[in-house]
């Protein structure tokens, strides 16, 4: 590697992410200074390649700081892969389309991302690639779920926190007899979001079956990214409309009372899509001028057409001993009507994704050293 990757980089940026003792506490990692503590006019004085000891690859260089005299050292590889005029391009925190593999039902058709729950709990390549679907797809199906009461929350303690809200830890998914939800009865669900009222958002899902002798009652997911790609493709005002005009959604009962505004299709500062808020039921008044409002509702209707096409939707069954986990930022869920008077029973939590990331990366950090074992 030659030295442009230091003399290319901007100096506040190599400076700030110097790793010496001085600058990073050695046990935390963290930084010891703070971005005023830096000389303004800061420069690069003397650069120097630095061999590896053993006379292997591992090279550094060292910097040595005009006007302040420290010296900073780092490792080419570590240059190499962050030094701002290689990794621009490729940067991306895994959570927008660029990152995804977006999908139509035909997709999916016969290879559901799934797996046995003893599996999953015994063989962490088998959790690994379960989480790792959420990422890329969205979801994984769990199948064999011991059917216990309150099962659901060790489900999403194998990979994060449990997101407690006013409907408590979890959420029973059953005919109630005086609901507060729509999802608490037999109604038919067109595809949502769940709890776009809430700021911020339940970044996952989780859906486990309990029982389900109904008749009807079967699930759907529709992958919300490609959804919204192709709302772009095919009517780009709309999907413009969608990520400009901030929507209110709302959710009272006698004791509970949230809103949270925000556009329908959340886009990052480069323009591609990172999440979906989309949810009949709570959608509030909106309140904007007449000509925005008429440009929102002829969107709203173009992208809620979409949403309904029969080729996005994956459809199946949950069966007692299935738990669904999903990102709820993209993927869209839904159900058919049931009788009311047929037992269908499920428990639902929400969690969040850094959790599950986390949990990801740590398994994969432990499956590259020495004797991994679950
Ligand atoms: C929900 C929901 C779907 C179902 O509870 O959020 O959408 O299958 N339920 O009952
Ligand atoms: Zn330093
Ligand atoms: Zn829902």
């Amino acid at each position: 590697m030659s030295s442009t990757a230091i003399t290319d980089s901007p100096a506040p940026w190599l400076r700030d992410n110097c790793p010496c003792a001085a600058c990073r506490d050695p046990r935390t990692g963290q930084k010891l200074f703070q971005i005023t503590d830096l000389p303004a006019d800061l420069t690069l004085g003397a650069v120097r390649e630095v061999p590896a000891a053993d006379g292997g690859s591992a090279t550094h260089w060292e910097v040595r700081w005009e006007p302040e005299g420290h010296r900073s050292l780092y490792p080419a590889a570590w240059l190499a892969a962050h030094a701002p005029a290689t990794s621009y391009a490729a940067g991306g925190d895994g959570r927008t389309e660029a990152e995804k593999e977006l999908w139509a039902a035909a997709d999916l058709a016969g290879q559901l991302p799934e797996a046995g729950w003893d599996a999953y709990i015994g063989d962490r390549e088998v959790r690994a690639r379960a989480l790792e679907a959420v990422g890329s797809l969205g979801f994984f199906l769990l199948r064999d779920v011991p059917c216990r009461d309150r099962m659901v929350l060790g489900v999403a303690e194998t990979f994060g926190f449990v997101r407690r809200t006013n409907y408590g830890e979890l959420f029973e998914v059953r005919v109630e007899a005086d609901p507060n939800n729509l999802a608490f009865t037999g109604a038919l669900i067109t595809p949502h979001t769940d709890n776009p009222y809430r700021d911020p958002v339940p970044t996952v899902q989780l859906l486990h079956c309990l029982r389900n002798e109904a008749v009807g009652g079967d699930s759907g997911l529709v992958d919300g990214f490609h959804a919204a790609a192709l709302l772009r493709s095919e009517d780009r005002r709309a999907f413009e409309t969608l990520t400009r005009v901030p929507v209110e959604f709302a959710f009272s009962d006698a004791r509970t009372e949230l809103r949270a505004e925000r556009p329908l299709i959340e886009v990052d500062p480069l323009g591609r899509i990172r999440g979906i808020r989309f949810n009949n039921r709570s959608l509030a008044a909106l309140r904007a001028s007449a000509p925005v409002v008429e440009e929102f509702y002829a969107a709203y209707r173009a992208f809620g057409e979409l949403l309904l096409r029969p080729e996005l939707r994956l459809d199946f069954r949950l069966t007692p001993g299935d738990c669904l986990v999903f990102d709820n930022t993209r993927l869209l869920h839904a159900r058919t009507a049931f009788s009311e008077s047929g037992g269908r029973h499920l428990q639902g939590a929400y969690a969040d994704l850094d959790g599950l990331a986390s949990t990801l990366a740590v398994l994969r950090r432990a499956g590259r050293g020495e004797g991994a074992q679950a």
